[in-house]
């Protein structure tokens, strides 16, 4: 296992758009074996995506079970060439990512979404997910299409804030 460097802004391999898995082997579980140890170093983040670390494929992990307000979810999860098929809903809310430090900002998305995806092992797998574990996903996803928050807040003046102190430890957000 190792932990990988996570590419920030403006890294323009954030703004490529990843491949799908099609090879389920011991190299892809080697990989998010590295992605999980990766999002849990450092300040553990609700998420990560592949593309996050320089790898252009289809993966990412969420997890919303340890956030400080409990909320509806599903766990510690591994979507492997995920995607949204319904949206419902849209709600404004906070987000951060490792690879805009010194960054939040506020976010429009779907409240609730049905998801498709498929396990590491190549099983299908499908979850309905709302708010703050349906806000994860989004933004994970995202990510496999070169996508960051900061593309997606309306105002950059008004919607996106620096953050104070980088919490060494604490809890991020995405
Ligand atoms: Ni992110």
């Amino acid at each position: 296992m190792a932990i990988l460097d996570i590419l920030k802004l403006p890294d323009p391999a954030l703004k490529q758009l990843s491949e799908p898995v099609s090879e389920f082997d011991d190299e892809l579980l080697a990989f998010i074996a590295d992605l999980e140890e990766t999002r849990l170093n450092g300040p553990a983040a609700v998420g990560i995506a592949a593309p996050q670390v320089g790898y252009a494929r289809r993966i990412v992990i969420i997890d919303c079970s340890t956030t400080r307000k409990p909320v509806p979810n599903h766990g510690h999860l591994v979507l492997v060439n995920p995607e949204i098929t319904h949206w419902e809903g849209y709600e404004p809310g906070r987000e951060g990512c490792l690879s805009v430090p010194d960054y939040t900002g506020n976010v429009i998305r779907a409240t609730r979404i049905h998801l498709v995806a498929q396990d590491p092992h190549g099983s299908p797998l499908e979850f309905d997910m709302e708010g703050y574990e349906a806000r994860a996903a989004q933004h994970e996803i995202d990510h496999l299409d070169g996508m960051l928050f900061v593309d997606r807040v309306v105002s950059r003046r008004a919607d996106l804030f620096k953050r104070k102190v980088y919490q060494k430890g604490g809890k991020r957000k995405n």
